[in-house]
């Protein structure tokens, strides 16, 4: 199992006795499914719950995308992308583009920003190719995702014809509502449903992750495996000082009540860096409400040590860290003996890569701590599917009962809709008309 190491967080044994009976309240109420946001607890018992008959539904679809096609973009933004990417990205080859053979379709994201270039390059990119597209959103109508899947729709139906396009194009969305659900239904492409209970950034071991996974030839069934077993390990009967996810929402909200507004997720893999995006939007717009909330900031360390490490070291002390730590890499390699050793390294020859790895983090830790960063560390055995799906269920169910503790809504985001408003008012959209008139009077 994956564990959590709270030894060098700053915090005294009788912090942390004495905010139990706030974790505890907050974790029954999340339980019993009395708390703020009850309506989107869906996700707390996916793991347990999902069925072999609508896995082997996600493996059939993933099949015929694969067979058809080498490569796959994935439209969404938000709780609707994160996910598979962080999933694809910390257990595919880093050097993806360059080694494919062939045997896994590529996957691409797009929908996720406005770049005109991004998009003009995606295109242009996707000319020869065999592509096929996932299109995520569950209300429908993210602008983001929608004007890229207008884009990738004509391109796909253009380059493949409209019957193959049917089989390549997948929509995962709401069951009824919205423009991707109605887009699906009259063109008839396979869909799935986002279930109703189930906000966006919990929706990694829904379809919205899990299909995504599943084209890039990862082993799903693993990843959910693991996720039951983290289900397993923080259910309600779990003692206090044995459950990682009270123990992480515990110090979390101790450090934070004493100052310390920023939490920087740390990797020492650069395979994470997307494992630190998605936890950055879990936390983030979970807890950054009513005036409240710990700022989630991400860093991907040793490359960030050399442009972020003052700051951490010496800057404003109002920052603590978790580390993701992964205790054996997947590839052996060794540090070879040179003759001239004119860079001086030949003390490290024969040992591993890793240990000098280990040893910067371990060096970094001891540092930071002197520094007075307190450090929590994630560790983790293997970077693979199972432990990823303990990750993300320890990472979700932390943050529900954190941000119970800190007594927000942590399942709704009310502020994400005022950009949205705004940009719709500047851009002129029917039904807008008084909003427009009104920013454009503030110009
Ligand atoms: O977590 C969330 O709720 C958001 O990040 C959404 O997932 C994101 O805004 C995309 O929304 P939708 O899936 O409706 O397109």
């Amino acid at each position: 199992m994956i564990k959590l190491d709270i030894k060098k967080a700053l915090v005294s044994a009788e912090e942390v006795a004495a905010i139990e009976s706030e974790v505890a309240a907050a974790q029954r109420a999340l339980e019993e499914g009395n708390c703020a946001g009850n309506d989107f607890l869906g996700w707390m018992h996916l793991p347990s719950s999902i069925t072999a008959e609508f896995m082997t539904q996600v493996q059939e679809c993933a099949q015929v995308l694969r067979e058809n096609c080498d490569t796959v973009v994935v439209a969404g933004i938000g709780g609707s992308y994160l996910g598979a990417r962080a999933v694809i990205e910390a257990l595919g080859n880093s050097f993806q583009w360059l080694t494919n053979k062939g045997e896994n379709p590529n996957i691409l994201f797009a929908g996720n920003n406005i770049g005109e270039d991004y998009l003009y390059e995606l295109t242009e990119y996707l000319r020869d190719k065999k592509f096929g597209v996932i299109n995520i959103s569950k209300s429908g109508t993210t602008t983001e995702t929608a004007l890229a899947f207008r884009l990738l729709k004509k391109q796909c139906e253009d380059q493949r014809g409209k019957d193959m396009a049917r089989r390549v194009i997948v929509a995962i969305t709401d069951a009824k509502r919205g423009a991707a659900r109605t887009t699906a239904d009259k063109e008839g492409y396979t869909s799935f449903v986002i279930p109703d209970n189930v906000g966006g950034r919990f929706s990694v071991l829904t379809p919205v992750g899990l299909l995504p996974i599943a084209v890039a030839g990862f082993d799903i069934a693993k990843l959910i495996q693991g996720a039951a077993d983290m289900e397993k390990a923080t259910s309600p009967e779990v003692p206090y000082a044995e459950n990682p996810c009270a123990q992480y929402a515990a110090v979390r909200n101790i450090l934070y009540r004493r100052g310390k507004k920023i939490e920087i997720m740390v990797n020492f893999q650069p395979k994470l860096h997307y494992m630190n995006e998605w936890w950055k939007q879990l936390y983030g717009e979970s807890e950054g409400k009513d005036g409240k909330g710990i700022f989630t900031a991400a860093v991907d360390f040793s490359t960030d040590l050399h442009s972020m490490g003052q700051w951490i070291q010496e800057g404003e002390r109002s920052i603590f860290e978790t580390v993701v730590s992964i205790e054996e890499p997947e590839h052996k390699l060794l540090v070879p003996s040179d003759e001239e050793n004119l860079d001086g390294l030949n003390f490290l020859a024969g040992k591993r890569v890793d240990e000098v790895n280990k040893m910067a983090e371990l060096g970094t830790q001891l540092a930071h701590v002197d520094g007075g960063v307190p450090n929590m560390r994630l560790v983790v055995p293997r970077l693979n599917e199972y432990y990823l799906g303990q990750m993300i269920y320890f990472f979700e169910k932390a943050c529900g009962i954190s941000g119970l503790v800190l007594q927000v809504n942590p399942f709704n985001q009310p502020g994400v809709e005022a950009y949205k408003k705004n940009m719709f008012a500047l851009l002129g959209k029917p039904g807008y008309e008084k909003e427009s008139e009104a920013i454009k009077a503030r110009l």
